[in-house]
């Protein structure tokens, strides 16, 4: 169910506790670019650290590699963005607001009855597969649909508009600003492709086997909504398996499987996902479907698993001249491997935990009414996962709360504060997704015991000191 005062209300939250801010705030913002703050960043780091593990660490035949986001301008031509990755367009002449041609229409169905919305979309659906731009120009008119801003009908005509960012690269102005056109990567997987042989010779990697990578990916995206879910800079965690050809199909299903249970291990229930095959595939892709998460918008794709055949490797073979077989020695024999590629969006997936986690609580008894926001993060992503508060600034404790951080900080992240009340504390650590709490106070001077609290039950017990560190350890260990 689509929640859009949620929605706003992690927004806010997500600005006040040093998890997200708009880019560029002071100078009003730049649309649909986001900064990480100290809270927000330690998020996405456990969480990218956590994918890393799962996929490099935790599978002998995956490797991790760091491309670079500047590649070659044919790499490009190759994977097909050039001429493909663009959506049609239209713009209205009297407020100049450019939209999307496919979202337009389909704004303008769900003005209408069942019927004539679904008969819309259909002539919509095969005018857009002919790239039949006039006739996508003539529906629009026919329709009588109008800008939302400026009420009127005056269009451009519909033109693709392509969603790489370009930028030049070298000191030397050109006359033809397309010689030294480098585009910004609209997605990691091609810096994966053009090092397949680098990687599997040097690494003596045998098929089936994986090449991983996390990193920033850039989409000029027109209709940029929905906080970090649509985003123009973002970080995308992609593998590229690559596989005997024919054997793609369950590879295909190994991987939906897989990636399906580890969204299930970040303590997510599966009924907040499900898959959503893909009816209509890239002219590159022999099956495809997402794992789609229930945002507080509802369902939205946070995943993409693609079987992408020979496609990328066979068009860079061609474009470069540089051959890229590999030699299966079991079938004695070359080919060109198939991939099955896992395809998640980083900022995505930080949303995703945000919606999950964050929940206002009604805490008020018949004394006094009380609440409190809390992120129920799993203690492996929680940015901050033990805060350690002497109860007074005297007596010793702030010593023995010292000398607890200093055993615990080199195995995990750990926050000391001695200021404030002890309940303006726990909510402090509750509103960040600190899972625990460590109060030293007299009894610890005599007993060393310490009061650990619970951030979800908000249940407080007694523990020996020394048992602080394992059972964090214990509550953040991964596999
Ligand atoms: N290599 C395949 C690929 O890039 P995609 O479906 O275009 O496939 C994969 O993108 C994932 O990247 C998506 O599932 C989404 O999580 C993330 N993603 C794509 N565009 C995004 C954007 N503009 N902002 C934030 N995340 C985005």
């Amino acid at each position: 169910m689509a929640n859009e005062n949620q929605l706003q209300s992690i927004i806010a939250h997500c600005k006040e506790y040093g998890f997200i801010f708009q880019s560029s705030e002071i100078y009003d913002g730049l649309g649909a670019v986001y900064d990480y703050g100290q809270y927000g960043a330690e998020l996405k780091k456990n969480i990218r650290d956590y994918w890393w593990k799962s996929m490099t660490q935790m599978h002998d035949n995956i490797v991790g590699i760091d491309a670079a986001i500047f590649m070659h301008p044919t790499v490009w031509k190759a994977s097909g963005h050039v001429d493909n990755f663009s959506d049609p367009m239209i713009d209205n002449r009297d407020s100049k607001k450019r939209y999307r041609v496919d979202h337009l229409i389909e704004a303008h169905a769900e003005t209408l009855e069942k019927e004539a919305a679904d008969a819309l979309l259909q002539k919509m659906d095969s005018l857009l597969a002919a790239d039949d731009f006039a006739g996508l120009k003539t529906l629009i008119e026919e329709n009588k649909i109008k800008c939302s801003v400026s009420d009127t009908a005056n269009w451009t005509d519909v033109r693709q508009f392509n969603l790489m960012f370009a930028t030049e690269m070298g000191a030397v102005a050109s006359d033809n600003p397309e010689e030294n056109k480098v585009y910004l990567r609209p997605e990691t997987a091609q810096g994966i492709f053009v090092n397949f042989l680098n990687v599997q010779k040097t690494g003596r990697m045998k098929i089936p086997f994986g090449i991983a990578q996390t990193g920033k990916a850039f989409r000029n995206e027109i209709v940029a909504r929905g906080f970090i879910f649509r985003m123009r800079e973002f970080e995308q965690m992609e593998m590229q398996f690559f596989v005997r050809p024919g054997t793609q199909k369950e590879w295909y299903e190994y991987w939906k499987e897989t990636r399906m249970k580890w969204h299930l291990s970040l303590g997510i229930p599966q009924e907040h996902y499900r898959f959503h095959d893909h009816v209509k595939l890239a002219h590159y892709a022999d099956a495809a479907c997402d794992i789609e998460y229930d945002f507080p918008m509802g369902f939205k794709e946070v995943e993409g698993i693609h079987s992408r055949t020979d496609f990328d490797l066979k068009n860079h073979q061609q474009f470069s001249g540089k051959k890229l077989t590999y030699f299966d020695t079991e079938l004695n024999q070359h080919y060109i491997p198939y991939v099955v590629e896992t395809s998640i969006g980083l900022d995505r997936t930080v949303m995703m935990l945000l919606s999950e986690a964050y929940k206002e609580e009604d805490l008020s008894t018949e004394e006094k009414k009380d609440s409190r926001v809390v992120l129920k993060f799993p203690p492996l992503v929680a940015p901050i996962k033990l805060a350690i508060l002497p109860l007074l600034k005297k007596d010793g404790l702030p010593e023995i709360a010292r000398e607890l951080q200093n055993e615990c900080r080199p195995y995990f992240k750990c926050f000391y504060e001695e200021k404030d009340t002890i309940g303006k504390r726990y909510r402090r650590q509750d509103a960040i997704g600190t899972p625990f709490c460590v109060t030293i106070d007299h009894q610890t001077k005599e007993d060393q015991t310490v009061t650990i609290r619970y951030r979800d039950e908000m249940t407080q017990e007694r523990i020996h000191i020394s048992q602080v560190r394992e059972l964090v350890m214990k509550a953040i260990q991964a596999f």
